[in-house]
This record gives structure tokens, C-alpha cells and sequence, in this order.
């Protein structure tokens, strides 16, 4: 099996102003200085450019929340991803639950974003996960396979592994209800076999878990064999709780 580097992110929403966002950074840098994971930043636009800059020579990369699919356009209140990389931004985050059920996010929308993500140099952080209901009635695999077929549609088998998918079930998110260990094995292998299905390098795809993930659960759930990774709302607003997930990475 390849082996991957392990990838944490924490995804701040609508959390933190510039001042806040700086404040942060120069309190986790010295924290994770002797980190050989991948640990990602998630400011909203605003906040991204100071983020930028206090990450230079560091392994902090940086990503964008969301990003529309054409380079420009009349799309009021959209960025698009020639923006996000002149600003030096290496990822981006697509279809989290928040966006899909807000701000009618489709999967018809994120099958074009995530080429024109990749194919701008950008990272694509995939999200997918099931209802509380979807989940209840035995269908999680199903719809998750529904979303990554649809929202992968676009990408080559060999571009596959280049997309971070995280697997965040939408009654774990801010609920403070993790996933047990089991369930989240259990997904985050079914979704490594849907990639491999589309005759991608599975063994190389990060996929990582994300759902009310704390200092306290994470290095139960990070050890797990199929968890390559964590994508931290809550616990990733505070520098302390944050490094912690990162050094529980191993
Ligand atoms: P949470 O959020 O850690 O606060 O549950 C995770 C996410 O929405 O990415």
C-alpha cells in the first residue's frame, strides 16, 4: 500500500476576521514547526491573503471555502479559481454539506468545479456524507456513491487520486456525534473502493473524516487504516485543539 502523508484541515466557515486570522496563525506555526503531515488552513476570502503571507516557508498550505466554476462572469458575489491562485491558495474546498443545503450547491455544479479546480492548480477537497435519515434507512453507500460518481464525473481515472475526498456525515457536523471508529472505517473504505472502481491509484487518494473530530477522539479515528486524514471545523478555530489533532496524527 502507498503511503500517504497524512492531511489535516480545518475549515474556520464564517469564523475569523484578518485580525483574528493572524492571531491564530502565529499561535499554531511554533506548535506544529516539526510536522511532516499536510496541515491546511480553510479562512474565509477575506482572511485568506493574511493567512498567505504568515504561512511562507512553512508547511501550512491554504485553502479557499468554495469557488465558482467559470474563470469570470456576472456571478455576483462568486470567486473564481484564477483569484484563488493569484493569491497563492493551493486548495479549495468543494460541496460541503453547509454549501449544498444553504446555498443550493448541485452536483451538477461541483462535476465542473472540480476539474476547473485541478486543472487551475488547485487541491480540490471533495466533500461528501449522508442525512441522519439517509443513514437511518440503510442508504448511506448509495448516496454516497451517487455523489462521487456525480461530482468526479469529470476527472480522469488518472487525475482521481489528486482529489482529497472528505467524508463528513451531516449528523456528525458541529453536533458534537462523531462517527464511531467503525462507521467511519467502514466509509472511508467504501469511498477508497469507489475510486478504484474508476480504475484510479486508490492506494495514493487521501480521504479524510470530518464531524465534531476533537483532540480527545482524534487519535482514535486517525489510526484507522482507511482515515488519511481529518477536516476540522469546531476544534480547528483554536490553535492549541488544533495542533493537538495534528500531532495525533502520528
Ligand atoms: P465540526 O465541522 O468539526 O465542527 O463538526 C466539520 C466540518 O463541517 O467540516
Amino acid at each position: 500500500m502507498a503511503s500517504r502523508t497524512p492531511y489535516i484541515a480545518a475549515n474556520w466557515k464564517m469564523h475569523k476576521t484578518v485580525a483574528e486570522a493572524a492571531e491564530f496563525v502565529d499561535a499554531l506555526l511554533p506548535r506544529i514547526a516539526a510536522t511532516q503531515h499536510d496541515v491546511v488552513i480553510c479562512p474565509p476570502f477575506t482572511a485568506l491573503t493574511a493567512v498567505v503571507e504568515r504561512r511562507y516557508g512553512t508547511a501550512v498550505k491554504v485553502a479557499a471555502q468554495n469557488m465558482h466554476e467559470e474563470e469570470s462572469g456576472a456571478f455576483t458575489g462568486e470567486v473564481s479559481a484564477p483569484m484563488l491562485v493569484e493569491l497563492d491558495v493551493e486548495a479549495v474546498v468543494l460541496g460541503h454539506s453547509e454549501r449544498r443545503r444553504h446555498f443550493c450547491e448541485t452536483d451538477e455544479a461541483l462535476a465542473r468545479k472540480v476539474p476547473v479546480a485541478l486543472a487551475a492548480g488547485l487541491e480540490p477537497i471533495l466533500c461528501v456524507g449522508e442525512s441522519e435519515e439517509a443513514r437511518d434507512a440503510g442508504e448511506t453507500e448509495e448516496v454516497l456513491e451517487r455523489q462521487l460518481q456525480a461530482d468526479l464525473a469529470g476527472i480522469e481515472s488518472g487525475q482521481l487520486a489528486d482529489v482529497v475526498i472528505a467524508y463528513e456525515p451531516i449528523w456528525a457536523i458541529g453536533t458534537g456525534r462523531t462517527a464511531t471508529p467503525e462507521q467511519a472505517q467502514e466509509v472511508c473504505a467504501f469511498i477508497r473502493d469507489v475510486v478504484r472502481m474508476r480504475g484510479a491509484a486508490a492506494d495514493e487518494l487521501r480521504v479524510l473524516y470530518g464531524g465534531s473530530m476533537k483532540p480527545a477522539n482524534a487519535p482514535e479515528l486517525l489510526a484507522l487504516p482507511d482515515v488519511d486524514g481529518g477536516l476540522i471545523g469546531g476544534a480547528g478555530l483554536d490553535p492549541e485543539e488544533f495542533a493537538a489533532i495534528v500531532e495525533a496524527a502520528g
